[in-house]
């Protein structure tokens, strides 16, 4: 099978995940403190990417705006951003949903991998690979279950299969984690520090589970302090101060969320001078 980088698919056409003009912003008036300002990205089925940048930079806050778990500001002190700040996933601006409805978009797209596992403890390693396909309710539950132990099994966890999840070490916990993200196929599987809380062997596993699972064309996007993980990754974006500052491979150059990259001495300007209303 040919490595699925060296052609792209038609689904590659299109971003998965698009963050147009995105700000956050977190207190108001004078206090108005801009976490992101004016980030564009835009990531493509089967992506493997990597976000680094020092602490405070944005990335944990950029990575879930893309992941829907999250959401954009739309102006700041009465002022609408233009264009306007927003998070397409999979084609849907989610700036048009409810909150209901970007919770099931969510689920339904979205795996989420975290630096602590937030496992249910008092439930097996099976059983807390299930719940999001319990909650999706698109399997029975026998196929639920057969379908985690399937993905535990990947994780060379099948011997741990009814095992609490208190019960694990660190880094079974976390593959663990990596099989619930996994469970209701999403779209983008997003990872914010999956390593960080792993002794040197469990991170390495780790690092090759996202290797693996990305080479089979599962769109990864990994935010990590790890530079030796990131650059495992085919593309790395460097974020300093609420703004990306390098990307070493953006597959969407000539896409609205690229156009708009502007230089930050024209942002208050531009802010003050295009309202909306
Ligand atoms: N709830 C909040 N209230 C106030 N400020 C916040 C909040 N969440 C994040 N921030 C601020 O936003 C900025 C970006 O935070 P973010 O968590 O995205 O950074 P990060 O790049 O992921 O950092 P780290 O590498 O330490 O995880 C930081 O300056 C942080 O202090
Ligand atoms: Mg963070």
């Amino acid at each position: 099978m040919k490595p699925p980088w060296i052609e792209p698919s038609v689904a590659q056409l299109t971003p998965l995940l698009r963050a147009q003009n995105v700000y956050r912003v977190l207190g108001s008036g004078d206090n108005a403190n801009r976490v992101l300002k004016g980030v564009n990205i835009a990531i493509g089925a089967k992506e493997y990417v990597s976000i680094v940048g020092a602490s405070g930079s944005g990335k944990s806050t950029l990575l879930y705006l893309l992941g829907g778990l999250d959401r954009p500001s739309r102006e700041m002190n009465g002022n609408s951003f233009d264009p306007p700040s927003s998070v397409f996933i999979d084609g849907h601006d989610t700036s048009e949903m409810n909150d209901t409805q970007l919770a099931r978009l969510r689920n339904e797209k979205i795996g989420f991998v975290f630096q602590f596992h937030y496992l249910l403890k008092e439930f097996t390693a099976q059983e807390n690979v299930c719940l999001p396909m319990f909650k999706l309710g698109r399997l029975t539950r026998g196929q639920a279950m057969e379908r985690a132990a399937y993905l535990l099994e990947q994780f060379d966890l099948s011997d741990k299969l009814t095992r609490r999840a208190n019960r694990l070490s660190g880094g079974e916990q976390q593959r663990v984690a990596i099989a619930r993200a996994l469970a209701n196929e999403p779209a983008a599987l997003l990872a914010d520090e999956p390593t960080g809380n792993l002794d040197k062997r469990n991170s390495e596993r780790v690092a090759e589970i996202f290797q693996e699972i990305a080479a089979r064309g599962q769109t990864v996007v990994m935010v990590t302090h790890d530079l030796t993980l990131a650059r495992r990754a085919r593309r790395m974006v460097t974020m300093e101060d609420g703004n990306i500052v390098k990307d070493t491979g953006d597959s969407f150059p000539d896409s609205p969320a690229t156009a708009y990259q502007i230089p930050e001495i024209h942002e208050s300007a531009r802010i003050d001078t295009n309202l909306h209303e």
